[in-house]
């Protein structure tokens, strides 16, 4: 995964333009969806473009944060290409990979730190997909 897409709503706007620098420093490309305003706004506007280029292909995988993480969650999980998951400590993001291959990372940003988001992205980001029996759970979430 090379290519990274964000988001967030005005919660999350602080961590996602320093999780841009971080990522930036990593040497991933990095592609920002918004908001770059702590403007209230709605996250829906900004997790379905996000959404839409990662099932497009455009980016690899996206971070996606609001206060609790859910509603951008629950947005982008209406994409049938979308697996997003919520994270709210270092294991569940290894896990989110290991277990149900997220392609969309979401974090609360109101509910942990800074640091503990940078090393939840950095879990995900490293984990590999354990496929095997994770995979035929996968293959039964989306309904014919
Ligand atoms: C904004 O107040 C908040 O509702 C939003 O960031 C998110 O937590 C929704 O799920």
């Amino acid at each position: 995964m090379k290519k990274i897409g964000i988001c967030s709503d005005h919660t999350g706007v602080d961590y996602k333009a320093r999780l841009i620098s971080y990522l930036l420093g990593k040497g991933y490309e990095v592609v920002n969806f918004g908001t770059d305003s702590t403007q209230s706004c709605d996250y829906p506007d900004f997790a379905h473009p996000l959404a839409d280029a990662v099932e497009a292909g455009e980016v690899d995988a996206g971070i996606a944060l609001c206060g609790t993480g859910n509603g951008m969650a629950l947005a982008l999980n209406h994409h049938r290409g979308i697996r997003a998951g919520l994270a709210w400590n270092t294991e569940v993001a290894r896990l989110v990979k290991e277990h149900n291959n997220a392609n969309v990372l979401v974090l609360p940003a109101r509910f942990v730190s800074y640091r503990s988001a940078v090393l939840m992205v950095r879990a995900w980001l490293t984990a590999e997909f354990a496929g095997g029996r994770h995979q035929r759970r996968i293959d039964k979430i989306v309904q014919p």
